[in-house]
């Protein structure tokens, strides 16, 4: 799966506002942190800890397919829940904003 969207600012500021206040039913400011840097204000009480999206390292790996599905669906037996009720081009301005978030 690729992004059909292009990195404009229009389409990461997008992402930003969903990140950090209008995804529902909880914005992943929340536990991502407002760095996205997996320092949310409730991160100590999540195991696993959330996803560090500034840590190059770990971001290299994962596929745009990856970051959309697990947006979608949630990561089962963690505290990821899925985002039903974003739409295509919503998941894919969030992934343009976490990956605009990578060192
Ligand atoms: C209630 C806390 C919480 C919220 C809210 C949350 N996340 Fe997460 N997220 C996590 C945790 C914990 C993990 C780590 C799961 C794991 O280790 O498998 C995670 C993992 C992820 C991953 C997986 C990366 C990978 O390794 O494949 C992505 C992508 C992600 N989150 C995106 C988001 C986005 C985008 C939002 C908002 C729309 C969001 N998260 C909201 C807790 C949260």
């Amino acid at each position: 799966m690729k992004n059909m969207l292009e990195p404009t600012a229009e389409n990461v500021l997008a992402g930003n506002n969903l990140y950090n206040s209008t995804a529902k039913p909880i914005p992943c400011i929340i536990c991502h942190g407002i760095k996205s840097d997996g320092i949310g204000l409730i991160f100590q009480r999540i195991k696993p800890y959330p996803r560090n999206f500034t840590c190059y390292q770990t971001m290299k790996d994962i596929s745009d397919g990856q970051l959309f599905w697990i947006i979608r669906n949630g990561s089962h037996g963690t505290q990821m829940l899925g985002f039903t009720k974003l739409d295509d081009k919503q998941i894919w301005q969030l992934i343009l904003y976490i990956r605009s978030a990578t060192d």
